[in-house]
């Protein structure tokens, strides 16, 4: 994409000259002037940079061609979760997913494919009954490579287990875990691993972004795990972060030290959101966090890309889940671009 880039500044200095010699004019010349996306930006970089996307926001045209035209990579928000893929025992239902790859695929960007094993957001069926370990085992495995194998060659990572520690470095105690131990997840890695030998493998979780607790025991889980074989490729940071909580200043730290265990890390659902109402001073402590965090990850060889939860407040999951609380993406909820949008542009090198 390098060559893209190159290529649309070559135009640019092309159309100058044709211009001023009178040959071209007007908005055909300036048209080919367009600043570069985000996603061009972070390619100068290796990165990636992309959003979150749900599937009824779809319908949204101004929305969509955002989406389309700004980022490499999307994930989709909900359409991939186990309650969206099998919502009953062993009837799988892959519609949701497939509209979000075909999307990609039409746009040349990337999938983050999310999540395979999650406390939250599972079908009646699974949570409805009590299971054995010899059951609960097979229903997991079946899950996991019905999905890795129908996704083959469609996503390029995938967030194997999602949020499996407390806050304070233990095992949350989840359904998988209560009946199967901590052993699930080195065993769902395994699993994804032979349903897809090339997807990049990660465990996801929020709060991790500063060492801490939480973060450490991910470290000394990815180090234990590295060490048996297992095969897992990356820790994604999800990066929900609030201004009224600080910024996670030993971020690019952690993200270094999951780097030297030899494994990439990504920052995977970004938002920073506020109390409401927002102000210029609150936009622009947002925008610096959002310039701090795109640069720690150009900063860390292996931070492969930033993925924001969305782009726009109009789409975003905060208001619902924390009332009072928003304004959180570089959108705002008409689409334009706020403080923050510009910041991530200076921080991938815009000139
Ligand atoms: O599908 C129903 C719809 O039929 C119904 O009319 C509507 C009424 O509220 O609810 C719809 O379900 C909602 C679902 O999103 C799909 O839109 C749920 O209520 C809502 O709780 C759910 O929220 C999602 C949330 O995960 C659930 O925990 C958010 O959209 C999604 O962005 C969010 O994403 C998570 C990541 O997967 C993991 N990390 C945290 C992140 C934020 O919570």
């Amino acid at each position: 994409m390098r060559t893209t880039t190159i290529r649309l500044r070559l135009c640019g200095a092309l159309a100058t000259v044709l211009v001023a010699a009178g040959i071209a004019s007007g908005p055909a010349a300036q048209a080919d002037e367009r600043p570069p996306t985000l996603a061009e930006l972070a390619q100068e970089h290796g990165r990636y940079y992309g959003s979150a996307t749900d599937n009824p926001e779809l319908t949204d045209g101004p929305y969509k061609a955002l989406l389309g035209s700004e980022f490499d990579q999307i994930t989709p928000g909900n359409g991939m979760k186990w309650y969206a893929t099998e919502p009953q025992q062993g009837v799988f239902d892959f519609a949701k997913g497939d509209e979000i790859v075909n999307l990609a695929r039409a746009n040349h960007q990337k999938v983050r494919g999310h999540t395979l094993v999650w406390h939250s957001q599972l079908p009646g069926w699974l949570t409805g009954r009590e299971w054995t370990a010899p059951e609960l085992r097979a229903v997991l495995k079946k899950h996991i490579q019905t999905e890795v194998r129908h996704y083959r060659g469609k996503v390029f990572a995938w967030d194997v287990v999602n949020e499996a520690f407390n806050e304070d470095g233990t095992y949350r105690e989840t359904v998988f875990y209560k009946t199967l131990g901590p052993g699930y997840i080195a065993d769902s890695l395994r699993w994804a691993r032979q349903a897809d030998p090339r997807v990049r493998l990660y465990l996801n979780d929020y709060n991790i972004e500063a060492v801490g607790p939480k973060s450490d025991a991910y470290h000394r889980l990815a180090k234990k795990l590295k060490a048996r074989g297992v095969p897992l490729d990356g820790i994604g940071m999800q990066a929900h972060l609030a201004l009224q909580y600080g910024y996670p200043t030993s971020l690019e730290d952690n993200l270094r030290r999951f780097s030297r265990l030899g494994l990439d890390t990504a920052l995977t659902e970004v938002d920073v959101r506020m109390l409401l109402p927002a102000d210029d001073a609150k936009l622009a402590t947002q925008a610096q966090w959002y310039r701090d965090l795109t640069e720690a990850c150009l900063a860390v060889r292996r931070c492969v890309g930033v993925t924001l939860w969305d782009y726009t407040d109009k789409y975003s999951w905060i208001p619902a889940f924390f009332p009072g609380e928003g304004a959180a993406l570089p959108w705002d909820e008409e689409l334009r671009p706020k403080p923050a949008y510009f910041a991530i542009r200076e921080a991938l090198g815009d000139e």
